[in-house]
């Protein structure tokens, strides 16, 4: 994807040397960053979740998730998902896991690019209307109109009153939707600005990886406390009773992408629900 291997590499160690200096006591070097990871208490459990457990618990959700696809589409239902969070947060992951093996003629996928010319002539929901599900589809915005409230003012790439106007139109936008039937569910995935860091050095590594690592992450590293402002923001306007955030603490991938699941299954009724399975909540992760 970025050809210019060795100038976002500088870049990146630019902004990793601005960060040990900013907060030298918080972030002693990146080598050390997952030990302080550890120290800081920034996971929710002391150890990750052994790999077989994580897929043995994962594999038995995606058998629900297919048993509440076939209702969804039997009764008609159609299903908004909205996952939303910072750069590295993983949303993309848990997305995956949530799609993996659901009928892809019944669920997609929507990540959007930023607008074109033609488009930002338009309202501001308009691209997205284009995609919300007819009967029986589950859509999953890879990042969605909330773009307006978080890179969009931070990077101002919107004005003041597009923003004002947003905050104004987003909740009345989504009782929209969920008084016309679409069941409506956004999650906020939530990381720390310590496992971004380390999440963002390990795209910078791995090939595998590399293509998630945009020129827009790296100024996001710079400007954390504006993020946090812009999320703050957007709660505050937008976390309605009819349409409210869950927050998933996404710094434990594999706990993150099994709860958000589990959260997922819970909303739903359906038939051969296993209750035991998705009754309890983990609020270490889901919040
Ligand atoms: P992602 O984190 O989703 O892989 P990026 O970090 O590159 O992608 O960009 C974050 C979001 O910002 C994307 O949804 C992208 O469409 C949006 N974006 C980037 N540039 C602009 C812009 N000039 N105006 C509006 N939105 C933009
Ligand atoms: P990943 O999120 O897949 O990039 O990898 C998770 C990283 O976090 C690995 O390097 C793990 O070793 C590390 N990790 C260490 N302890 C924990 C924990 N208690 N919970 C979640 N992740 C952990
Ligand atoms: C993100 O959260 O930046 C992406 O959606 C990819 C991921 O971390 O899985």
């Amino acid at each position: 994807m970025h050809e210019n291997h060795t100038e976002l590499e500088t870049l990146f160690n630019a902004y990793t040397q601005k960060l040990e200096q900013q907060e030298s006591q918080e972030l002693l070097s990146v080598s050390e960053s997952l030990a302080m990871l550890h120290k800081n208490g920034q996971y929710p459990y002391e150890k990750r979740l052994p790999k077989k457990a994580y897929e043995d618990a994962l594999l038995l959700l995606q058998i629900e998730l297919l048993k509440l696809q076939r209702h969804i589409v039997q009764t008609n239902q159609r299903v908004v998902v909205v996952c939303e969070g910072r750069d590295a947060a993983g949303k993309g992951g848990a997305i995956k896991r949530f799609t993996q093996y659901l009928n892809p003629r019944h669920a997609r996928v929507v990540a959007l690019a930023k607008p074109n010319e033609q488009e930002s002539t338009q309202w501001y929901f308009q691209r997205y209307v284009n995609h919300l599900p007819s009967a029986g589809e589950i859509i999953f915005f890879d990042r969605s109109w909330y773009n307006r409230a978080g890179v969009e003012r931070v990077m101002g790439f919107c004005t003041q009153a597009e923003l004002q106007q947003f905050y104004q139109q987003a909740p009345e936008f989504e009782y929209m939707l969920t008084q016309s039937g679409v069941k409506l569910i956004k999650y906020w995935f939530s990381v720390s600005r310590l496992e971004q860091l380390r999440r963002f050095h390990d795209r910078m590594r791995n090939p595998l990886k590399k293509w998630k690592l945009s020129p827009m992450d790296l100024e996001s590293l710079d400007k954390w406390n504006s993020y946090t402002e812009a999320k703050q923001a957007m709660f505050t306007h937008t976390d309605r009773r009819a349409t409210p955030w869950t927050v998933v603490r996404s710094n434990d991938k594999r706990r993150a992408r099994i709860e958000s699941i589990r959260y997922f299954l819970a909303q739903f009724e359906y038939p051969g629900k296993d209750n035991a399975l998705i009754a309890k909540i983990d609020r270490r992760v889901i919040d």
